[in-house]
């Protein structure tokens, strides 16, 4: 278990990470999680390494924890040639948990892309049950025939900031990721290479932000080539069912087909029936799911702790 990594260790988890993400055909470890092991340091982050036993000892699994603010995320990759070995993956999610335990314990979510049988009963012998299933939904873009017709502003740094996680927190409240962003989570996503102002549309009303849509242009994983993502998009409490959403989705896509690109992406929470309502309805079909497991672990007190050692 490390809770930092040094650079031999995200060389060789890059290299774990292209190999399961070329055999998916998606990413294998998500956005956030990516970023914590990279960057190091965050609090709760935990990182479980597991080598070939022999040989070169080539990494060839891998599980991340990390803290949330009332619960923990865990995922796991697995090197494609190891796949067979259900052992690797119940052994990387009961080292991962049993962490939890020695931290206080608490609710975990064990994230896994295209879940299959083989993961559901990983995480039924781990003690876990199904939770939320998000789905991917993709379009090609442009979209003929529909244009947005609410005008909408590039975000400003350093200006958009409070109004911005205002109407975000109010309109996700309850979401277990996006439903209480912090500034500094803000300004970490400013800082990235990726971030693009320009991207980043708010619709106003009457001097309040009414509606945005931020959308990301990354790397796609099934092609190789460019994708755009609608990577938040949100209408304030106040003026949702007016038709914001759809204007601002229709915005985000008409800015994304501007750059060139040719297709665009999202997650959407398969509970979320409005905003998948919403995204068919502009042309996006379901591409894959992933799968939340969750339970939760009491924590383990020292004497447990010193009978097992
Ligand atoms: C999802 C969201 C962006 C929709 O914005 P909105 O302005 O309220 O929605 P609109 O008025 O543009 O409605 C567009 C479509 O959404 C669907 N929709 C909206 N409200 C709905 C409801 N209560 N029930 C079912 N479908 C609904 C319908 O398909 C509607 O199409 P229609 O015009 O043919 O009826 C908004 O509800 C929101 O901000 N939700 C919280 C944040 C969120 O979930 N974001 C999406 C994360 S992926």
């Amino acid at each position: 278990m490390k809770r930092r990594m040094g650079e031999d260790d995200i060389a060789a988890l890059s290299a774990l990470v292209e190999a399961a993400s070329h055999e998916d055909g998606h990413r294998a470890l998500g956005e956030h999680k990516w970023l914590d092991l990279v960057q190091g340091g965050r609090e709760g982050f935990a990182g479980f390494v597991a080598s070939e036993a022999t040989g070169r000892r080539r990494v060839i699994g891998y599980a991340q924890l990390s803290r949330g603010l009332d619960s923990w995320a865990l995922e796991y990759v697995v090197h494609p040639r190891w796949r067979d070995e259900a052992r690797l993956r119940s052994d990387l999610v009961a080292a991962a948990l049993e962490e939890v335990g020695r931290q206080g314990g608490g609710h975990v979510h064990l994230w896994v892309p295209k879940p299959g049988p083989d993961d559901d009963a990983v995480a039924e012998s781990a003690g876990l049950r199904r939770g939320r299933d998000l789905y991917q939904m993709r379009r090609r873009l442009p979209v003929d025939g529909a244009q947005a017709s609410v005008a909408t502003r590039p975000f400003r740094v350093g200006e958009d900031e409070a109004a911005w996680l205002e109407v975000n927190n109010r309109a996700f409240r309850g979401h277990p990721e996006q439903g209480s962003w912090t500034l500094a989570q803000l300004a970490d996503r400013e800082s990235q290479p990726w971030f693009d102002p320009a991207g980043f549309l708010l619709h106003e009303e009457g001097g309040a932000l009414a509606a945005f849509c931020w959308t990301k242009v990354q790397d796609d994983d099934h092609d190789g080539g460019e994708v755009g993502e609608i990577y938040v998009i949100a209408v304030n409490p106040d003026f949702q069912g007016r038709g914001l959403g759809r204007e601002l989705v229709l915005a985000g896509l008409e800015h994304l087909a501007g750059l060139g690109l040719d297709k665009a992406m999202l997650y959407v929470d398969r509970d979320n029936t409005e905003a998948r309502a919403l995204y068919r309805s502009l042309g996006f079909v379901d591409d894959h799911v992933d799968r939340a497991y969750t339970g939760d672990i009491a924590a383990r007190s020292r004497r447990t702790e010193a009978a097992r050692s």
